[in-house]
């Protein structure tokens, strides 16, 4: 029996500009998803799903996408849990040359699915790493996050940037260029996030901006804007060393800002709206979205409790917690 475990993300800067090739910065957090994978002779694939911040379910299939589990959860719900399963099975089985091995499967996660937080990509990343080591393989984690990304891309149609699994796989805070991805060297951030209990429709919000982006020159320079605005928090992060700096407001402005664009090309919602202002009346640093956006996460800076606090008492907000930077991605449990 082999148990891994991956971090969840929030997107500090440049979500959905970094589709259209602009950087992005994601910082893992301390919220993990633990997967526990141990070999079965019989080929087959049998997977439990708890805590998943939804119904639990347990199902035992062949691995063929026609045969459907008989379980009480939404089909969307089973599906997309059950695609990241099997393509991270099927990276498995290709790693360690063993295409006819079989595995148990569970699956625990603190991180909520959908809202932004990288849930997806930590059950795959730390589905690969279980399964493989299972399989007495062992990958380095940059190869884990390549082969993470191709079994998301196939999972999401194509609709997957190398952010959330590179982030997961390798920990602290990244930066992301199209296929350029690197660690780069980042303060403990204090970070607040806020929950609404829902989440937004990716493809539909990548979508949505690509349509903005093509029809007024000004949505595209909006979005070529929030990669100026990247790398200024870069700038601001590669200083915070500096004792006269005040890196955490500069980095609360540009959030500030980040938001008010992600808002303009259509992708917030009154209930992030709304966590976004209870945060900055808090007096939080910044706060933006974080993901695809439409519902789900707010992240906010803040060291005090006042944030969380405020955040608890916001019609709308169903959860709000600290979260950590996690500076150690991927790991054995
Ligand atoms: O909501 P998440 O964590 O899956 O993030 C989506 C981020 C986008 O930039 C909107 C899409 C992407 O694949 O980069």
């Amino acid at each position: 029996m082999t148990v891994s475990s991956a971090p969840g993300k929030v997107y500090l800067f440049g979500e959905h500009a970094v589709v259209y090739g602009e950087p992005a910065v994601p910082c893992a957090i301390e919220r993990r998803a633990r997967v526990t994978a141990e070999k079965r002779s019989d080929g087959k694939l049998l997977v439990h799903a708890e805590d998943l911040s939804l119904d639990g379910f347990t199902v035992e299939y062949s691995g063929e996408s026609e045969t459907h589990p008989d379980v009480d959860v939404s089909e969307s719900l089973l599906e997309a849990a059950m695609g990241y399963v099997d393509a991270a099975v099927a990276q498995a089985r290709d790693a360690a040359d063993a295409p006819d091995a079989g595995f148990e499967v569970t699956i625990e996660s603190d991180i909520p699915l959908g809202a932004g937080l990288g849930s997806s990509a930590a059950v795959t990343v730390a589905g690969i790493d279980a399964a493989t080591r299972e399989l007495g393989v062992e990958l380095a984690p940059e190869e884990l996050a390549d082969r993470a990304y191709r079994a998301e891309y196939e999972v999401q149609d194509g609709q997957a940037s190398r952010a959330d699994t590179f982030c997961s796989a390798m920990g602290g805070a990244v930066r992301v260029e199209g296929d350029d991805c690197r660690r780069i060297d980042a303060p403990d951030i204090p970070f607040v996030i806020g929950f609404d209990g829902g989440a937004g429709d990716t493809g539909k919000l990548v979508a949505g901006v690509r349509e903005l982006r093509e029809e007024y020159g000004f949505a595209a320079d909006t979005v070529g804007t929030i990669g100026d605005i990247v790398s200024e928090g870069e700038r601001v992060l590669a200083a915070a060393e500096n004792p006269d700096g005040d890196w955490i407001a500069e980095l609360g402005d540009l959030m500030d800002f980040n938001h008010g664009l992600l808002e303009s090309l259509g992708v917030s919602s009154r209930s992030l709206d709304a966590m976004v202002w209870a945060a900055r009346d808090a007096g939080a640093y910044g706060a933006k979205l974080t993901g695809a956006g439409g519902g789900g996460c707010i992240v906010a800076l803040d060291e005090t409790e006042e944030t969380e606090t405020a955040l608890k008492f916001t019609p709308g907000c169903e959860e709000a917690f600290r979260a950590e930077l996690a500076t150690e991605g991927v790991r054995r449990e």
